[in-house]
């Protein structure tokens, strides 16, 4: 039987364009698949179809979150206010460690992705510790659709968090061989890497057309040190180009200090920007110059970056954009609540890869969809956004999480 979702419908379609349905459907068919969308009273013809009338809710594709970090989940948001650097030495390496343990990365993802179907976001890009093992736990226990890498690191790490280059190496030959192309590598960055590490890393890339995910420029300490590791290289960006970890399917987050020139790379080469606003707050990392990464027309979408990030819910890091941008004329163009939505759901569906199956509606593309609590106090999908950033408790809000047209969460 098909059944037919009634609600009030918003339909992110780009950064300035939001379809919205006051008493809108949308049509799933009996593969949990998007027949049809729009305004109810049209699709509601035929004797087979099954109304669930959520008509005084909203509803609204899956968010995606193009970068997280599942080891840090248990201790995300608990140490704001640390730079980087500190804050990894003091509570992140030692939180990582603990993932050695199977069980205990077996646990903690288990509670992850429920936290994440929880809070509506049914797409990310995942990092995970250098534990091969912790890696195929978190496999196991994905229900939504994801990239997770196996992180990378051969330097500049604790002695327990330190691989042998070419045991890294292997660990992610067995988990591509494994996992496909969801198994996504991961240089966790240039510090923490030696050259050689991330060269191999890009091979291994090419023969298997994996994702490439790593972190670029997220605050001044860092660069600093960065560049007196890799003396040879022209900027932070021109490390990962040499190393041939740049290209149309790497997620590189922050790139908050990067220079013009820098841009231009990402730009050229067809890299991707992980922006993480309610990140770079927590660890006084800078404002990403949003605009002129919009300008430049370099691709990037939202993610939380939990545990620098607090929370699990896009809707928080929605409202991390809008205020992060706040004030600043050249933003508003690029950072408003309709381009928030898009850059929370869409966007990041694309660059993960999975943006023809799913990120918003679309006849033909998988049923993915959140029913949301709200009061509405206006028909305009800028102030029903606004609203939903502001005056909800993200853990409540959600109602109903759709996955395949399946319903597989109920708040
Ligand atoms: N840079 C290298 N590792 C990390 C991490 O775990 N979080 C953040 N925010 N930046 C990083
Ligand atoms: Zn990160």
């Amino acid at each position: 039987m098909k059944k037919l979702y009634r609600g009030k419908i918003l339909n992110p379609i780009s950064a300035s364009e939001c379809e919205f349905f006051a008493d809108g459907g949308i049509l799933v068919d009996e593969n949990g698949r998007i027949e049809s969308y729009g305004k109810f009273e049209k699709l509601n013809k035929g004797e087979d179809i099954e109304v669930q009338d959520f008509s005084e809710d909203l509803i609204i594709p899956a968010f995606s979150d193009v970068h997280t970090h599942l080891p840090q989940y248990d201790v995300r948001g608990k140490f704001s206010g640390n730079d980087l650097l500190p804050w990894l030495r003091n509570y992140i390496w030692p939180e990582e460690i603990k993932f050695a343990s199977s069980d205990y990365a077996k646990k903690v993802a288990r509670r992850f992705f429920d936290d994440l179907i929880q809070h509506g976001t049914l797409t990310a890009g995942i990092f995970g510790t250098i534990h091969v093992n912790a890696a195929r736990e978190m496999f196991n226990e994905c229900n939504i659709r994801a990239i997770i890498g196996k992180a990378m690191m051969d330097q500049n790490s604790p002695a327990e968090l330190t691989e042998n280059t070419q045991d890294s190496l292997e660990g992610v030959d067995d988990l591509c061989e494994e996992f496909g192309q969801k198994h996504a590598i991961t240089p966790r960055f240039a510090m923490t890497c030696s050259n050689e590490l991330m060269c191999g890393g890009a091979a291994l890339a090419n023969k298997y057309g994996a994702i490439i995910q790593t972190h670029l420029s997220e605050n001044y300490e860092v660069i600093d040190m960065t560049s007196k590791l890799f003396p040879n290289a022209e900027n932070y960006t021109d490390i990962y180009l040499k190393a041939g970890l740049l290209g149309p399917k790497t997620i590189v987050a922050h790139a908050i200090h990067c220079s013009d020139e820098e841009f231009d790379v990402l730009k050229k080469t067809g890299t991707k920007i992980a922006h993480c606003p309610t990140s770079n707050i927590a660890l006084n990392s800078g404002r990403m110059p949003v605009e002129k990464v919009f300008n430049k027309g370099i691709e990037f979408a939202l993610a939380t970056d939990v545990g620098a990030g607090p929370k699990t819910s896009m809707l928080d890091v929605m409202r991390g954009f809008l205020e992060a941008h706040a004030g600043i004329d050249a933003c508003e163009y690029v950072v408003n609540e309709v381009s928030a939505l898009y850059y929370a759901t869409l966007a990041g569906a694309k660059i993960l890869g999975f943006g023809a199956e799913t990120g918003n509606f679309k006849e033909g593309k998988s049923a993915d969809f959140l029913v949301l609590k709200t009061n509405f106090k206006s028909a305009k999908p800028k102030e029903i956004i606004h609203n939903l950033c502001y005056d909800i408790d993200y853990s409540s809000v959600v109602q109903k999480t759709v996955f395949r047209g399946e319903v597989i969460y109920e708040g």
